[in-house]
């Protein structure tokens, strides 16, 4: 065979491989973007199922924010996330929801907050059912520093004044409550600073830096109802009793629920509820709790074994 040909061949073959594989890769792509397709039009059904006709408004300055009996599953979960659940929580109340992991806290707060639906029971507000009103106006008198709280790309300012007007005078205070004004005050450009490292002069906090961000954002909407999962996990021992402090003067005109592991906090609350597979088995203070002698009691023996067995 003349040289030409076996080099044109090699090439043709080379070109009929490496066609083929693109051809390979575009089929699966069009499946793959198939499956992304399929689900957008499975949400698209879904939303409008559940979309509402004429939503009445929702009670302004609510102060009373009540779950009365509600159950609740996930979508494709196995059994119910929440059970029978009742609990309620007033301004200048500050209320502790507690239990192990899995055990249905966060998924309480987020239907008390009206962002989700309950299966089963009534979501009331100052007395009125939630799930007829506008859901704007309900979410706009609720605060949430959620467990996983998002790092926005943003500046330290736009990060905290999120979605709201900036006025300086708040923005200060709820840094300081938050206990993100030292954070703030320790970057270059103090409000200006950009918090990610992937922009020119950008910056990157620490985990807690980036809680005490979380918590200083959900101050500044200054709501009726606070809520705060596990607001203090990543925070240090003064951080943390400065932010309980802190919680506890906001709950003197708000309402305010936190979701916590550690028990020695609930003696800041008026009362804890204690969750167990989804149900509240106990209600209470923090020494009616133990003297219940329930999971609390054993709970909180296990957190306190732990330290009486540091030397
Ligand atoms: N988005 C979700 N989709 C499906 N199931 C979920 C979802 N979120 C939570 N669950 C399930 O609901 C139950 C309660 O979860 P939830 O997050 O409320 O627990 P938790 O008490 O807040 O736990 P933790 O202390 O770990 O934060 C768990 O069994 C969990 O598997
Ligand atoms: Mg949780």
């Amino acid at each position: 065979m003349p040289l030409s040909a076996v080099g044109a061949a090699v090439f043709g073959v080379q070109l009929a491989n490496r066609s083929l594989g693109s051809l390979v890769l575009s089929l699966n792509g069009c499946y793959e973007s198939g499956l992304y397709f399929l689900d957008l039009v499975e949400f698209l059904n879904a939303t409008s199922a559940r979309r509402r006709p004429a939503l009445a408004p929702a009670p302004p300055e609510v102060s009373h924010f009540e779950v009365d009996n509600i159950s609740f599953s996930y979508p494709g979960g196995s059994s119910a996330a929440v059970r029978g659940v009742s609990l309620n929580v007033r301004r200048g109340e500050m209320i502790a929801l507690v239990g192990e992991n899995g055990s249905g806290k966060s998924t309480v707060a987020k239907l008390l907050a009206a962002l989700y639906d309950p299966d089963q029971g009534q979501i009331r507000w100052d007395g009125e059912p939630v799930t007829e009103a506008r859901r704007e106006e309900l979410w706009n008198q609720v605060g949430f520093i959620a467990q996983d709280f998002t790092r926005w790309p943003f500046s330290a300012r736009d990060n905290i004044t999120m979605g709201k007007p900036v006025d300086l005078g708040s923005l200060r205070l709820a840094s300081s409550r938050a206990g993100a004004d030292v954070v703030i005050e320790s970057l270059d450009a103090g409000y200006d600073t950009l918090l990610d490292r992937r922009f020119k002069s950008g910056l990157e906090l620490s985990k807690g830096q980036w809680q005490r961000m979380a918590a200083a954002r959900a101050f500044y909407r200054d709501c009726a109802l606070l809520i705060c999962d596990e607001p203090t996990a990543a925070l240090d021992a003064r951080g943390e009793q400065a932010f309980l402090h802190a919680l506890r003067e906001y709950a003197r005109e708000k309402a305010v629920v936190l979701i916590t592991h550690r028990l020695e906090n609930v003696r800041h609350c008026d009362r804890a509820y204690v969750l167990v597979h989804g149900r509240v088995t106990e209600s209470g203070g923090h020494d009616e709790l133990m003297s219940l002698r329930g999971a609390f009691y054993e709970l909180y023996q296990l957190q306190a074994d732990r330290w009486a067995a540091v030397p």
